[in-house]
């Protein structure tokens, strides 16, 4: 397959990993990459030193075979992040959660292609406008962080595709070929994907973590902290604080000291499930931890066989 994606990244299937703090280390980016897709180093929970660790070991694994790093903006140390991915000659960075006239530029005289997830148009347009070889659009039933204006998968494809020049990657929601399929017919280049990945063999997520997860349904995860930072949480005791918090009234400051530091880490990485976890809403549609060689080719037969009962459909 040949879209504007695999062209600009270089890779043989337009999927790329979605960067997720505490899941994505380079085991799990190696593994993807070595199956023709895009893997990417999420940066966002590591320091310079282990970023820099795991840049080596991927390009120790994966020689020649592209990968990418993801650096959130709003954390504290981005600037860190950017200069030890910069100087270990990475070329391809995702950025997300933040300005993308921050850095984009930089990075552009750096060499590096640069992709940017956003969560509406005026964002995209922010992201095109800075220079960005690629938007990422990322709808509200994705894990992690999220936009607050709740924009599905579903409205936000067809509505930047229309609106700007540079390529579209969809993320949000996609865990299956059919799904994949029908964000390209929606005209996206590309997909992201994230839940799928942060359950799979080689995440770095903790087993309780992915266990947990995969016990979810349809209806486990909702949006929530919107005067902090919109993230998708799983309704365990750690959300019920939140909600009941902020239906008391709580204000941002609260918020933030309620959360303090390492809640994320506890949850994913430790495998405290009673604290901060976060997952897609796909995450009903996974029932088992796989090898990310498995995970692969099934999204490739799954999107062959979706793409010949499409014939189905003609209008005749
Ligand atoms: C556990 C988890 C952690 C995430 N952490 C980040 C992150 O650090 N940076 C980022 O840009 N996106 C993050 N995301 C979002 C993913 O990169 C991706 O865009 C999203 O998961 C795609 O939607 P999906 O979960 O429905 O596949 C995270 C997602 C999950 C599930």
């Amino acid at each position: 397959m040949k879209t504007k994606i695999t062209e600009l990244f270089g890779i043989k299937y337009p999927i790329v990993e979605g960067g997720m703090a505490w899941c994505s280390g380079w085991r799990l980016a190696a593994a993807i990459s070595k199956k023709g897709c895009l893997g990417i180093i999420g940066a966002g929970s590591m320091t310079a030193d282990v970023l820099q660790e795991n840049i080596q070991k991927c390009k120790d694994e994966l020689k020649d075979i592209p990968f990418g790093v993801n650096i959130p903006l709003f954390n504290p140390i981005a600037k860190d992040l950017i200069d030890i991915t910069v100087e270990s000659g990475v070329k391809i960075v995702v950025t997300s959660g933040g300005n993308p006239s921050l850095f984009t530029s930089y990075l552009k005289e750096k060499g590096c292609i640069v992709a940017h997830v956003v969560a509406s148009l005026k964002f995209a347009l922010k992201a095109e406008a800075a220079g960005v070889d690629a938007v990422i659009a990322e709808g509200f039933e994705a894990g992690g962080h999220n936009g607050k204006d709740e924009l599905t998968t579903m409205v936000l494809i067809p509505e930047l595709v229309s609106r700007l020049t540079v390529p579209v990657v969809a993320a949000g929601g996609i865990s299956s070929g059919a799904a994949w399929l029908s964000a390209m017919s929606l005209g996206a280049e590309g997909v992201q994907i994230g839940t799928l990945f942060a359950l799979s063999e080689e995440s770095s997520a903790h087993e309780n973590y992915k266990n947990y997860c995969i016990g979810l349904d349809d209806t486990s995860t909702m949006l929530a902290l919107k005067k902090v930072s919109p993230t998708r949480l799983v309704k365990n005791d750690f959300f019920k604080e939140v909600i009941s918090m902020e239906d008391n009234g709580a204000t941002k400051e609260q918020l933030l000291e309620f959360l303090g530091k390492g809640r994320n880490r506890k949850g994913t990485f430790e495998g405290d499930i009673s604290n901060e976890v976060s997952i897609g809403q796909c995450v009903c549609m996974i029932d088992s931890i796989k090898s990310i060689s498995e995970i692969i080719d099934n999204l490739v037969s799954q999107y062959e066989s979706a793409y010949r009962n499409l014939s189905n459909f003609a209008l005749d």
